[in-house]
């Protein structure tokens, strides 16, 4: 049996970019609903370490965060958004400690209290603002719990989106079908505006500092509906996951390294800075790639990231997460390096918006790492990413409060028809056929790429796309098929994206074009359905 239910937004992901909207808009009497597809805690936002970018410092300027954007970006920044972010920052850092957040603060020497401010790579100056080492935690717990407190916001946990539903005559979005994944089975919510919050796809890669819920279900879903997709080619590996048989996924911050942390060989010795004058503190790219290079050129399993030469006390206020958690697996970080590796980190693709965060759809707008605005280019620099999930929550506000009232009621929809589907008696094909693709695409379409691979890997994309629509077509709906459906559409999109440019640019390294192609203007790849 399934229900239907009807909200003025429905909002899909409970992250930072979800969660903040839906408080803008409750605000102002809409009634929301916020979709997770499993708890509310588990998006990208609930794990973000380092903290969220703003100018405070007094030695800092708009114009120098502005300038490291663009840097970073490799040419394909649009440089209106990348102002228009920026210039948000610390608007949106004060928006947070309204509804909560409690960052870390200091003492200066004359005695003021004032934002503790961490330095990441790219960045020229300090000007992270952050929770210790957990400053996701931080934002999301507060955000949550402001979130159960407003009467017009309905959090529906465990609700995962099988499909949008568009009327195909004036090519706008009027829902979307949800499985409810504890009573097992699909409702129909209808909704005058649907907003995309679904964070990103780095769960496409065996190796990822990802959490489950990052299949990248936004991309497909707007993909299969009609929306533009942009950029997917730049997937941004982090240089340090922690390296250890029994700890899946877990993150060493970037500000390790801004705060002194050195990369080092098994032998102790340094390398960064025969990759870049920057040494540790280069852009997350060049730092990926040195450390896969002396991996695969000396045959060994991780490189060290060292931080011992500072104090006890330092590293434990500094970085209690990232202490405790390594200590758990017997690496005490106050006296011994860390063994780490690469992972896939971050979507700088994804859905194409404009600077309302509004898609090619009517009344479907997407926000946070889901969307592509233009802001990162070919490369993300550090903790600019909940900076984008704040500021574009408050630009969709702008624009939904605007136009909602002039919105009108979608149509009767159909309920989802199961009467031709049946339970799977094969379960094993969606567990294989998801090691597979991440497996191939860690393997072929990873941290360098050739044409060779990229083929190798859209050949395997092809079969596993027949395999899935086959399945999907039989059997009903599990939260894994779902996922797994998504996985094989954004594995192609990053590998036709991947075969368009014919050069390396920021995230996207290639050996048969190793060096970027100046001689015409970037550009920005798109994909139209
Ligand atoms: P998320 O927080 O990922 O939330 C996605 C939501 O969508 C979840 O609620 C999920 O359940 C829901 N969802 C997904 N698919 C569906 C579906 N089909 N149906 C229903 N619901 C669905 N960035 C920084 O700026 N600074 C940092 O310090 C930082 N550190 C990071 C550390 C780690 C370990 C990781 C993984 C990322 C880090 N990032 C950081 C990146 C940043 O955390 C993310 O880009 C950002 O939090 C994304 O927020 P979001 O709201 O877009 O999505
Ligand atoms: C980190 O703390 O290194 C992650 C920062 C980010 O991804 O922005």
């Amino acid at each position: 049996m399934s229900n239907s239910k009807n909200y003025d937004v429905l909002i899909i992901g409970s992250g930072g970019a979800g969660l903040s909207l839906a408080l803008r808009l409750a605000d102002y009497s809409v009634r929301v609903a916020v979709l997770s597809k499993f708890a509310l805690t588990a998006g990208s936002t609930y794990y973000a370490q380092g903290g969220i970018s703003a100018v405070f410092d007094a030695d800092d300027s708009i114009e120098s965060h502005i300038d490291d954007t663009l840097d970073a970006g490799a040419g394909l920044c649009n440089p209106d958004i990348v102002r228009l972010t920026v210039t948000h920052g610390k608007k949106s850092i004060n928006w947070l400690r309204e509804q909560g957040v409690v960052f870390t603060e200091e003492q200066t020497a004359d005695g003021e209290i004032k934002l503790h401010l961490n330095r990441e790579g790219g960045h020229s100056h300090r000007r992270i603002v952050h929770t210790a080492d957990a400053t996701g935690k931080a934002v999301s717990l507060s955000l949550i719990e402001r979130a159960q407190e407003h009467t017009n916001i309905t959090l529906l946990e465990h609700h995962n989106v099988v499909e949008l539903i568009t009327d195909k005559t004036d090519k706008r979005v009027v829902g979307a079908y949800v499985l409810d994944s504890k009573q097992q089975q699909v409702n129909t919510i209808t909704a005058r505006v649907v907003v995309l919050a679904t964070g990103g796809a780095s769960k496409v890669y065996l190796y990822s500092t990802n959490p489950q819920s990052a299949t990248g279900d936004g991309i497909a879903l707007a993909w299969r509906a009609g929306c533009q997709i942009s950029n997917m080619e730049f997937m941004q590996f982090h240089p340090t996951c922690l390296y250890h048989p029994h700890a899946q996924s877990f993150l060493i911050s970037e500000a390790v390294r801004g705060e002194g942390g050195k990369l080092i060989l098994p032998d102790g010795s340094p390398f960064m800075h025969k990759f870049d004058a920057r040494a540790e503190l280069a852009p997350r790219d060049i730092v990926a790639r040195a450390i896969d290079h002396e991996i695969k050129k000396r045959g060994i399993d991780c490189v060290y990231l060292d931080i011992s030469h500072k104090s006890e006390a330092f590293i434990r206020e500094h970085f209690p997460t990232i202490y405790e958690t390594c200590l758990k697996f017997d690496i005490d970080i106050t006296k011994q390096p860390i063994p780490v590796v690469p992972a896939a980190h971050y979507t700088c693709g994804g859905v194409l918006t404009d600077s309302y965060a509004r898609t090619n759809i009517t009344n479907l707008y997407a926000i946070g790492e889901v969307a592509s605005t233009g802001l990162h280019g070919a490369n993300r620099m550090a903790s600019n990413s909940l900076l984008e999930c704040l500021v574009f929550a408050e630009r969709a506000s702008e624009d939904i409060l605007q136009k909602l009232a002039a919105i009108a009621p979608a149509a009767a929809i159909p309920d989802w028809d199961e009467s031709q589907v049946i339970d799977s008696d094969e379960e094993v094909v969606v567990s294989h056929n998801w090691h597979e693709l991440r497996r191939f695409m860690w393997d072929y379409v990873g941290i360098v790429r050739t044409d060779k691979r990229l083929d190798r890997a859209m050949n395997r994309v092809d079969l596993l796309k027949k395999e899935i629509a086959e399945y999907y077509a039989h059997f009903r709906v599990t939260s894994d098929l779902l996922e797994l459906r998504n996985l094989v559409i954004v594995a192609e999109l990053i590998i036709r994206c991947a075969k368009q440019r014919k050069e390396s640019r920021g995230l996207h390294y290639t050996l048969d074009y190793p060096e970027t192609d100046d001689s015409q203007p970037p550009q920005n790849t798109v994909l139209t359905p």
